[in-house]
């Protein structure tokens, strides 16, 4: 069985790419790399032995989907390929909803004119807004995004579902995922951030090689144990993994299906510096900051349904996901670039 896996390249993608051919899938790759590189294809190739093609594309780019899709069988799509950050998406809407909304209309038209009606979307806990409560399940209702990154995400949802529900050949599997850190044991492959990072791990970590110097936490004045927000930080592989469950389980669970990917546990800022540092041995100093606009206190998942549906659960623990962080910065100051 062979899957197209758009966003290939980068960190999930990745990630997804080596469970995929580890599980004996053939992989399809179109990036165009506008957030990755092509090395972290090479270091899957180390990692696995094994390789998967890659075209160089846009997703924009009918034309080019179209030559991939001629010269390859494809059976399913991962979709991960889209922009994904949150500042940057409050400054370039157009551009936001341009790539990853038509991005994904001109994949989806691709795919049915090829008889390919099978698609894995990368959503996001973002969907939810702020949560009224916690833990999430599926049946939550969605909320109202707090930029347009997360309006991309929720629209992209339904489209995809009234998609399926006017053409039910369609299967389609919408993978909400919570905060994914961690790196491939290796070391090999990982999150490589452009610039200053947004996110707190690759921001942790930076400070712990020495590219940065103290990180600062968005507030200590939450309604949480420590005053810092909550969040279900997620590894990365098993993430991964979720993904090969998905398609391995479409053929069985044909439809709309909605899934969380989550651990179901919820630690704030300072436990995460607080694991860092008892994970790595290295101190993480940090100062206290205002809030963040638009973060919400806490946001953590009931994985249930993704247990009992797809037979999937997070099996790393922070331990793991701070030591795996750590690994891949460690030995990748630079990320990809020597
Ligand atoms: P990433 O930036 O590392 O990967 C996205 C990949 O898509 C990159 O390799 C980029 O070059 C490619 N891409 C972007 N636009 C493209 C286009 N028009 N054509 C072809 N390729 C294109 O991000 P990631 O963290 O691996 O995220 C993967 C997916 O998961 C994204 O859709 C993201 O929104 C979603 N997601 C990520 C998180 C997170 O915290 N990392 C959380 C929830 C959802
Ligand atoms: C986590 C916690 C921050 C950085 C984002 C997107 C979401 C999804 C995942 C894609 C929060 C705090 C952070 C820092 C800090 N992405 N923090 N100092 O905001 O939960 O989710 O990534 O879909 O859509 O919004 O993740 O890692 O940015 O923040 O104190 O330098 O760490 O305030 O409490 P977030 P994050």
């Amino acid at each position: 069985m062979s899957i197209l896996v758009t966003g290939g390249a980068g960190f999930i993608g990745s990630h997804t790419v080596v469970e995929l051919l580890n599980a004996g899938y053939d992989v399809v790759v179109v990036d165009n790399l506008c957030n990755s590189s092509e090395k972290s294809l090479e270091r899957v190739k180390e990692i696995t032995g094994k390789e998967a093609k890659f075209y160089q594309v846009d997703i924009l780019d009918r034309e080019g989907l179209e030559e991939v899709f001629a010269k390859e069988t494809i059976d399913c799509c991962i979709h991960f390929a889209g922009l994904k950050a949150v500042g940057e998406s409050v400054q370039k809407p157009w551009e936001y909803y341009n790539n990853n909304i038509t991005g994904t209309l001109v994949l989806v038209d691709v795919m049915r004119k090829h008889g390919v009606k099978n698609i894995v979307f990368s959503s996001s806990a973002t969907v939810y807004g702020t949560p009224k409560t916690v833990p999430l399940t599926e049946d939550c209702p969605k909320g109202e995004a707090t930029n347009p990154y997360g309006w991309t995400k929720s629209m992209l949802e339904q489209i995809l579902t009234d998609i399926q529900k006017a053409d039910p050949a369609w299967n389609v599997i919408l993978l909400r995922y919570f905060n994914p850190i961690g790196a491939h044991k290796s070391g090999k492959i990982g999150e490589n951030p452009n610039g200053i990072p947004n996110n707190l791990m690759p921001y942790i970590t930076q400070v712990a090689v020495g590219k940065l110097k103290c990180l600062g936490v968005f507030g200590n004045d939450y309604p949480t144990h420590d005053g810092t927000g909550v969040r279900d930080y997620i590894h990365v592989v098993d993430l991964a993994e979720g993904h090969v469950k998905a398609v391995q389980k479409m053929a069985e669970n044909p439809g709309l299906k909605i899934y969380n990917l989550g651990t179901g546990i919820g630690y704030s800022v300072l436990d995460i510096v607080k694991n860092f540092e008892e994970a790595t041995g290295v101190e993480i100093p940090y100062e206290i900051k205002e809030r963040r606009a638009g973060d919400v206190a806490v946001n953590y998942a009931d994985a249930t349904k993704a247990r009992e549906e797809l037979g999937w659960a997070a099996k790393n623990g922070i331990k793991e996901m701070c030591e795996d962080s750590w690994r891949w910065q460690s030995q990748n100051p630079n990320g990809f670039e020597a």
